[in-house]
């Protein structure tokens, strides 16, 4: 099937999203869409995803800013300083950047964080949203996934879809959003049973496990969509997913590439949650 398999390019699709966002931004009447981003320490991958964040912003019209705190940052700083944002009116959006320092608790600042402004869609109300089919804040990446697969004109109605990982940025919210998509869900982990078997019946599926090219070609569907939210280095220091790219693309019938899948739409769809939230809050507190 390799020459007919559809590669979903994330970077195109991305592209496609910014121009959409650009166009929305010059029609609105009022200061644009603010994103700020809370830093922690200096994890070096966290500064090129800030780094990233800050340009994709510029580049799309939205004011951005970062508050950098050194490491040893008490969690009551952190607290405080989400308090101000929370009651910054030009601020729409606040992300705090993970991985914080251990002795931080991530679930007390996500919940510190407003429910309107949480553009991550890690606060539990937020969450509830998700599962309860509300309108709400969204964790990104299963939210660009989904937009790809929509995009793309690929039908999720009716179809098994597995996801292989369970973390609360990805498996468990992409879980809800391809319930909402009517898919028939089954999130596999690290303690499943015959992983393979599981993965062989699912017409749609998202693998977010983090251990480079662990899904082959005989553990895919033929015609099967595969999803690879994967980011890992190989034994010769190359940039992999989590799937067996060449070895998967000759019997799946869609598949995204790393890099340039899934990566490029975690920040297309911060911005779009950015948009979204601002939106909220202006139909909340009209000015
Ligand atoms: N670090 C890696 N991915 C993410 C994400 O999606 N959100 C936040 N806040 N931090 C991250």
């Amino acid at each position: 099937m390799d020459d007919t398999v559809l590669v979903l390019s994330g970077r195109k699709y991305a592209r496609v999203v910014r121009s959409s966002l650009k166009e929305r931004v010059s029609l609105l009447q009022g200061s644009p869409p603010g994103l700020t981003v809370v830093m922690v320490g200096d994890d070096p991958a966290s500064k090129v995803y800030v780094g990233a964040k800050e340009k994709a912003c510029k580049k799309v019209g939205f004011n951005s800013s970062v508050v950098r705190m050194p490491a040893e940052s008490s969690e009551a700083d952190v607290l405080k300083v989400v308090e101000e944002l929370n009651s910054d009116s030009d601020i729409h959006g606040i992300l705090v950047q993970l991985p914080l320092p251990d002795h931080i608790s991530v679930d007390r600042i996500a919940s510190a964080v407003l429910p309107e402004k949480d553009v991550d869609g890690f606060h539990p109300v937020n969450v509830g949203k998700l599962w309860r089919g509300e309108d709400g804040l969204f964790p990104c990446t299963p939210s660009g996934i989904i937009g790809l697969l929509r995009h793309h004109h690929i039908v999720m109605t009716g179809k098994n879809a597995l996801i292989v990982g369970r973390s609360n940025i990805v498996g468990k919210p992409m879980a809800a959003l391809l319930l909402r998509e009517n898919c028939t869900v089954t999130v596999a982990h690290s303690r499943t049973v015959d992983l393979a078997e599981q993965c062989r019946r699912a017409d749609i599926l998202v693998v977010a496990a983090g251990r480079a090219e662990m899904i082959k070609k005989n553990w895919v569907k033929p015609g099967a969509v595969v999803v690879d939210v994967g980011m890992n280095r190989n034994s010769s220091g190359k940039l992999v997913g989590d799937v067996d790219y060449h070895d998967v693309s000759q019997i799946c019938s869609a598949i995204t590439p790393v890099p340039g899948g899934v990566g490029p739409l975690t920040i297309a769809y911060l911005l779009e949650n950015t948009f979204k939230a601002r939106s909220r809050q202006q139909i909340a507190r009209p000015n």
